[in-house]
């Protein structure tokens, strides 16, 4: 048996375009939703990601910005630049392209954001109303993640979820989602004796690892659902400089019941939902704005 694919580049443009109707209505109201991008040096795949979010909201009628520092800059200089943006009512959404230098307090940096425009979702504040189940606003992959179950049909509640990767950004979140959706969720990570015997008894599998074809065929159950986050261009062999998963698809294929491809998975979501959370943001306002004209 074949897997069925989630297209998440399809789900992607679906979810882009009835964005442009919120978008009109909100700038007909004087609220065009717009996100500041912050970035702090010069790594080649921040400067892609950084290019695409703008690039993302722009096509869709979004204002966007993005600010780019020499990596040298001073923390205080971009902690004055997000005060600024935290008071400017025409900024909706703010986000600072991680990692940032190693000179650089990231904690500092992301709590200086206001939790109401921390539209990547790694304010506490909104750590804390996503654990406690009351999300405000949810981390961008891990929220396109449950779009892709909810496309394909996934009922999460009661099911096994092993993810494997626990960073703040998508591992952790994402745990938090299948906790909320029902799920019995295990997380594993480079620390984890025996993975695949976690693997194998999983009925959903998020992998987020960093590793290229990392999760195997004989690593699954057979019918999982594969869903994969990892992002990595191989650097050796025929297919050097392609991009790549954290799965090894065709050795997967056959054996999940549904799984994600790279490209053209995961990785289109993520965007896409951020300019739903920057609109969301813009939404709240418009609405706490039009209830104090009352
Ligand atoms: N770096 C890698 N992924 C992300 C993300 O989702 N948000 C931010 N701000 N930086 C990242």
């Amino acid at each position: 048996m074949t897997a069925q694919i989630i297209d998440g580049k399809a789900l992607a443009e679906e979810l882009r375009q009835s964005f442009k109707a919120r978008v009109e209505t909100l700038t007909a109201q004087g609220h065009q939703p717009g996100l500041v991008v912050i970035l702090v040096g010069e790594d080649p795949a921040s400067q892609v990601y950084v290019k695409n979010k703008v690039n993302g909201c722009l096509a869709i009628g979004m204002h966007s910005e993005k600010i780019v520092y020499d990596k040298d800059v001073d923390q205080q200089v971009v902690l004055d630049k997000i005060a600024e943006l935290n008071a400017d009512p025409s900024i909706h959404g703010i986000l600072v392209q991680l990692p940032l230098p190693r000179h650089f307090d990231e904690e500092k940096v992301l709590e200086a954001i206001s939790a109401e425009k921390d539209v990547d979702g790694f304010h506490a504040e909104n750590v804390g109303a996503l654990s406690q189940g009351a999300p405000r606003f949810i981390p961008c992959t891990p929220y396109g993640v449950m779009k892709m179950f909810e496309k394909g049909n996934v009922d999460l509640t009661g099911q096994e979820a092993v993810v494997i990767g626990r960073s703040n950004i998508v591992g952790k979140p994402m745990a938090m989602l299948l906790i909320n959706a029902g799920a019995t969720v295990t997380v594993c990570h480079s620390k984890t004796r025996d993975l695949n015997f976690h693997t194998r008894r999983a009925d959903i599998v998020v992998a987020a690892v960093g590793k290229p074809k990392f999760v195997k065929g004989d690593m699954l159950k057979p019918g999982a659902v594969v869903i994969d986050v990892g992002i990595n261009r191989l650097q050796e062999g025929p297919d050097a400089g392609k991009l790549c998963g954290d799965v090894d698809y065709e050795d997967c294929l056959n054996v999940a019941g549904q799984i994600t491809p790279v490209p053209g998975g995961v990785g289109p979501m993520t965007i896409t939902m951020l300019l739903a959370n920057t609109i969301e943001a813009a939404e709240r306002k418009a609405a706490v704005e039009a209830g104090a004209r009352k």
